[in-house]
């Protein structure tokens, strides 16, 4: 079932084109990522999508309701963690929860309850009477996921919550999506890792400068660079003229070289390896190592856009 359907959305900062007429759909249940590098335009979407930004053009549905119609009522299904961390330093992290609960207009019991339930689900049970300013960057990012959770959102927005925190700190946030996603919750997951993402995601949409440039399941995304495999040849010394050997070889795409090891780039799923073998027998050298690298959602981006993911 779709639960939010993003249709040919735009927005334009002046000259800015920050996001550029994308288009997707979030299933109820998964685990939706958004990648991207540096200003593809994720936070300018999860900032629509949470109808704190009104798009230049396109439209938003939430179950199949425009979601500018009535903001008010999709808030209270939407809980959204910001790239922007969203506390208090001076309170205490109880204090903290109580404010963001008051917003969302839980109180008394109730209210308790719920931060006793959300601190539980974050692993920040025992640090609520400590003042936030106190807290690490990974502590902090965890209590703003705790206070997204307090009025039971149907769905979780979360912006890249990982970056700049300690492993264990994001180790215990991957945990927390995987746990939340079992127990049913919906999740839109931003990042620029790709491990990250590949780790977590039902489907994954890849941006770039503005636009969707492939969406898809892990599998589907990596079957686009099915016929350009690349096999990693270690030498003790590359032979004079190898390279122009191995590039003679029908399945070869692209040979690169560096120090001692030789990149081929590979046509079809063919490995050629009797090929290439039979060409490195005629020299003098001996392959130390063969590897065969594993297609990632890095080399997916790569190959749609010429650029790595990370700079
Ligand atoms: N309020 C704004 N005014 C002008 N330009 C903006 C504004 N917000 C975003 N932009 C520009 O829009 C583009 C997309 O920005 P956005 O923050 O959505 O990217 P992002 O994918 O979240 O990047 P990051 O990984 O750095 O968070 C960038 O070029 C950015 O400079
Ligand atoms: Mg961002």
């Amino acid at each position: 079932m779709t639960l939010l359907k993003v249709e040919n959305l735009k927005k334009s900062f002046k000259d800015v084109n920050a996001v550029n007429d994308i288009t997707f759909q979030v299933n109820k249940g998964e685990i939706f990522g958004l990648l991207g590098p540096n200003g593809a335009g994720k936070s300018t979407t999860i900032s629509i999508i949470s109808t704190l930004l009104n798009p230049t053009k396109g439209k938003v549905f939430y179950r199949g309701e425009d979601i500018f119609k009535n903001p008010k009522a999709i808030q209270e299904k939407m809980g959204v963690v910001p790239q922007e961390i969203a506390l208090y330093p001076t309170l205490k992290g109880y204090e903290n929860l109580k404010f963001w609960g008051n917003l969302y207009g839980l109180k008394g019991n109730n209210l308790k309850k719920r931060i006793d339930e959300v601190a539980d689900i974050v692993g920040l049970k025992d640090k609520l009477k400590t003042k936030v300013e106190n807290y690490s960057g990974g502590m902090k990012r965890r209590l703003n996921i705790a206070a997204a959770l307090l009025h039971e959102p149907e769905i979780l927005i979360m912006d890249e919550p990982t970056v700049g925190i300690d492993p264990q700190s994001r180790n215990h946030i991957l945990d927390t999506v995987l746990e939340l996603n079992k127990k049913g919750m919906t999740i839109i997951y931003t990042s620029h890792y790709m491990e990250e993402v590949e780790l977590l995601c039902t489907r994954i949409s890849i941006m770039d400068k503005g636009q969707v440039i492939a969406l898809g399941t892990k599998d589907e995304l990596v079957n686009i660079i099915k016929g350009h495999k690349k096999i990693e040849l270690t030498f003790d010394n590359i032979p004079p003229n190898l390279l122009d050997k191995l590039k003679i070889i029908e399945e070869v795409e692209e040979v690169d070289s560096k120090d001692n090891i030789i990149i081929l780039t590979m046509k079809n799923g063919d490995m050629a390896f009797k090929d290439i073998l039979d060409k490195v027998m005629g020299t003098e050298s001996s392959i130390l190592s063969i590897d065969i690298k594993k297609p990632s959602l890095e080399a997916v981006f790569l190959h749609l856009t010429g650029r790595a993911l990370r700079d």
